[in-house]
């Protein structure tokens, strides 16, 4: 097959080249963006001279049908023309001849690539960012539902503080809102027209590259042509931001996978996200929430891939660059399916109020509201640590709570120690004497809780 750079090669290329170095396998579905670039630079080919009117209306109008065919299904793809610029572009000339030669004009596969991945990002961007949003909700609505609820807030995995349960749910949307920020914030780099840059060093042609850009919604031109055609740092950037998402989410996952086992069981999951053993009868696993968590690894491992890719390249465009999308494509498929997992399974999954309840008094969850209590009588902070931890040993060996002792034997401890104390001693009185701002206790909670409510209402 004739190639479309053929010009000056006598020999065919070897067809294990072709297949080495095809990257149509994986770059066809940037059709949608390549037609959006084409279309655009074809208009701004006609707005200045370098193609007629007609010519830029049969151009769209083709590359339409085309984009058509291409959804449907109905569009032979071939290894032997490389890509997916490469398809769109022959099938032009194919139906409409010498007008499709022209449409390559003052444009080189090396600024057409650039502008269909940034485009591509930018929806790309803009889904997740829907997704995070419909995360962030299904954790808010949860708050309103497990209002009554306690839980043990740990360090180390070990029982520390007792927190309302909304403040769980409430950490994971300021986890994801950061994910938002920095998705919004990775937009700015992302949504710069490489479109004119040409091959390295734009051309002699007298295109306007402002046209291009504002029609493809591009907020600024690249100031430099052989920058942006090596240009990949947005990639860098976004693919770090999906490993964050993934990071979080691997958070999440975790949590409820040990919550799920009978060693906790703090939560019941929703059948339908949950699967059976084919030897274990008795066996109810959490394999999404696990499969989740294992596919952070391909997430994160994307970030060194570009990085490793973008080392060392010499300016400008090399076809090491084609590799950039593997890393990309893998990365936003991956994390794109676990956030539509994500809702149904926070707003299917339910506490264990019982169970949770009756283990609530274990681990001396309210030490620290003890020692605090000591500190607003006027103890030094760290005698009322050592006091504590002192009550807490005696109430090992006795097997018995804080809040069992007996004024007496507290304030053997400590004398400053009076009848108020009881009001701090126990699980629920732990949690409602937290009141700084942003802490888990029952106040601060709900003003966040409100804040969240109207926060994400206002941002569709
Ligand atoms: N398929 C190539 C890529 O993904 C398109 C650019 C090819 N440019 C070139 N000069 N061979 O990077």
């Amino acid at each position: 097959m004739a190639k479309a750079w053929g010009g000056r090669f006598n020999q065919d290329t070897d067809p294990r080249v072709e297949a080495f170095t095809e990257s149509i396998s994986f770059d066809r579905r940037l059709y949608e963006v390549d037609v959006r670039g084409s279309q655009a630079h074809a208009t701004m080919l006609a707005s200045v001279g370098l193609i007629t009117q007609e010519e830029r209306d049969q151009i769209c109008s083709t590359l339409n049908e085309i984009k058509a065919e291409i959804k449907a299904g109905d569009f032979e793809f071939k290894a032997a023309l490389e890509d997916i610029h490469m398809h769109i572009e022959s099938a032009l000339i194919a139906r409409i001849g010498d007008t499709g030669r022209k449409l390559h004009t003052a444009r080189s596969r090396n600024d057409q690539v650039s502008t269909d991945l940034r485009l591509y990002v930018r929806d790309a961007i803009d889904t997740l960012d829907e997704l995070l949003l419909e995360c962030q909700r299904s954790f808010v609505d949860r708050c309103d539902r497990d209002a009554d609820v306690i839980l043990p807030g740990y360090t180390h995995l070990q029982r520390a503080q007792p927190v309302k349960a909304a403040h769980y749910w409430l950490a994971y949307c300021e986890k994801f809102q950061r994910d938002r920020d920095r998705l919004a914030d990775c937009r700015k780099r992302v949504n710069v027209s490489p479109l004119g840059a040409a091959a390295l060093a734009g051309t002699s042609l007298p295109i306007d590259r402002d046209m291009t850009a504002k029609l493809l919604n591009f907020a600024s031109v690249a100031g430099n042509s052989l920058d942006v055609s090596s240009d990949r740092d947005y990639l860098a950037e976004f693919v770090f931001c999906m490993s964050l998402i993934s990071a979080h989410l691997s958070t999440w996952c975790e949590e409820w996978i040990i919550w799920f086992t009978t060693e906790f069981n703090f939560i019941q999951l929703p059948d339908a996200y949950t699967t059976g053993s084919s030897i274990m009868p008795q066996k109810r696993n959490p394999d999404v929430l696990e499969l989740m968590r294992g596919k952070t690894a391909r997430v994160m491992a994307a970030v060194p891939q570009v990085l490793i890719l973008l080392k060392s390249l010499p300016m400008a465009y090399n076809r090491d660059l084609q590799e950039d999308k593997l890393a990309l494509f893998d990365a936003f498929d991956t994390v794109k399916a676990c956030l539509e997992l994500t809702p149904a399974i926070v707003s299917g999954a339910e506490l264990k109020r019982e169970q949770i309840t009756a283990r609530l008094e274990d681990g001396f969850l309210d030490a620290t509201a003890l020692m605090e209590y000591l500190i607003k009588k006027g103890v030094p902070m760290r005698t009322g640590h050592g006091t504590v931890g002192q009550l807490v040993a005696k109430c090992e060996q006795t097997k018995s709570r804080l809040k069992d002792l007996s004024l007496a034997e507290l304030q053997e401890a400590c004398e400053l120690i009076q009848q108020d104390v009881y009001e701090v001693l126990g699980t629920e009185n732990a949690m409602k004497a937290l009141q700084s701002y942003g802490s888990g206790g029952e106040k601060p909670v709900a003003d966040r809780v409100a804040h969240w409510k109207s926060a994400l209402k206002s941002s569709t």
